[in-house]
């Protein structure tokens, strides 16, 4: 176990294959023509895992993930529209601290930190306020792990003739996504998430009758991905100086994410790593924040122990001596930190963390993982 190069069971940026390392040894031109195909190759390849290849298209972004969320809200919903932001964790509210920058009318339904959005109060609440005209919602939410109802949800909103939008930074690659059956205006990801590349740029899936729609929506010249789109169009270019090195490596990591069997080969592997970690962990006394049906295979929240010896930081520097990097936690109520199952991780890391973990109680004189009885959830959905 490379002790000097830690493992991350961490959301993103995440652990890369030594390939894709590899891949950014090779500087590019921005305006070659070498560089313009890699470009219309990864997109190309990117609706076609989404199955968007019809209808859509895919405006790749410079910049992190939020980067790319921020700029498809600025470019889709126009200053006369309202939206509604579905908050079940930090990246929706996220969603709303945008909108309120970009000074977008926005109403929302806040869930609180582990219970989905249920369709049918977002049913309700879009019968109940017909100038609502877009609808933002999270797929994975990653500050807990929480798998929120896409689909269902999508389908309200179709319903009521409404747009969606959908953050799915942390869900697409690993979680089944078919843009012919998921009624949406854009889905939005990045690079270093369940691609498994290195961070750098984000992209969106816009349909494309609501991108051209959109020309002269965005507040702000680098974030308008109708603009970004339009040039892309024109020259195959990026409109300024893209992560040439990270586009390369991506490139690579596209074709060990088709190598693996596509979302279906890497869902199964990070199934598997949630399953053997939940399990191991859950024998040593640790509870899941969120309950069996809610749990995704892309990071998981785990309640702090309750021994009052418990102390984060010094729990994740002894994991981190092993050759581990953990992830705090981010619910708003209860401690609780989060241990992630992407990226180039396999049962012997997931092993590997669980021993860490042992080895880390052991050393902070706790027995197990228990939590306080009165930080459990008992609300259902
Ligand atoms: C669901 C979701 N949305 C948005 C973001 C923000 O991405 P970034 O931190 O790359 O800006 C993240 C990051 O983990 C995420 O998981």
């Amino acid at each position: 176990m490379p002790l000097t190069e830690p493992y991350l069971l961490t959301p993103g940026p995440l652990t890369t294959s030594l390939t894709v390392k590899q891949a950014m040894l090779r500087d590019w031109g921005s305006w070659d023509s070498d560089f313009n195909h890699l470009t219309a190759d990864i997109c190309r390849r990117l609706l076609q895992v989404a199955h968007g290849e019809d209808q859509f298209v895919c405006v790749p972004l410079q910049g992190s993930g939020t980067y790319a969320v921020e700029a498809t809200l600025a470019t889709l919903i126009p200053f006369t529209a309202k939206a509604l932001v579905l908050m079940n964790g930090a990246y929706g509210q996220r969603m709303a601290k945008i909108l309120q920058y970009l000074g977008r009318s926005f109403v929302t339904l806040d869930m609180g930190d582990y219970l989905p959005p249920p369709p049918d109060r977002v049913d309700a609440l879009l019968a109940a306020d017909p100038a609502i005209t877009h609808v933002a919602v999270v797929h994975c939410e990653t500050s807990s792990g929480i798998l929120n109802p896409v689909e269902a949800i999508a389908q309200v909103v179709a319903t009521h003739g409404r747009r969606l939008i959908i953050d799915a930074m942390s869900a697409f690659g690993a979680l089944p996504t078919d843009l012919r059956e998921l009624p949406c205006d854009a889905l939005v990801a990045s690079a270093n998430k369940c691609f498994e590349g290195v961070p750098g740029f984000g992209f969106a899936l816009i349909r494309r009758e609501a991108l051209v729609a959109s020309a002269g929506n965005a507040h702000s010249l680098s974030l308008d991905l109708y603009d970004q789109w339009a040039a892309m169009e024109r020259s195959g270019q990026w409109r300024f100086t893209p992560p040439t090195h990270v586009v390369a490596a991506f490139a690579q990591a596209l074709t060990e994410h088709e190598a693996e069997g596509g979302a279906v080969g890497r869902l199964a592997r990070y199934t598997a790593n949630r399953d053997r970690l939940v399990a191991g962990m859950r024998a040593m006394g640790f509870h899941t924040l969120l309950a069996d049906r809610w749990l995704s295979p892309i990071i998981v929240t785990f309640h702090s122990p309750a021994d009052p010896r418990f102390d984060f930081a010094a729990f994740y520097r002894l994991i981190r001596e092993q050759g581990f990097i953990i992830y705090p936690g981010k619910l708003t109520v209860v401690d609780s930190f989060r241990i992630g199952c992407i990226g180039q991780l396999f049962a012997a890391q997931m092993d590997g963390v669980l021993a860490a973990v042992r080895t880390a109680l052991d050393a902070l004189g706790i027995a197990d993982g228990s939590p306080r009885p009165e930080d459990l959830n008992t609300a259902e959905f």
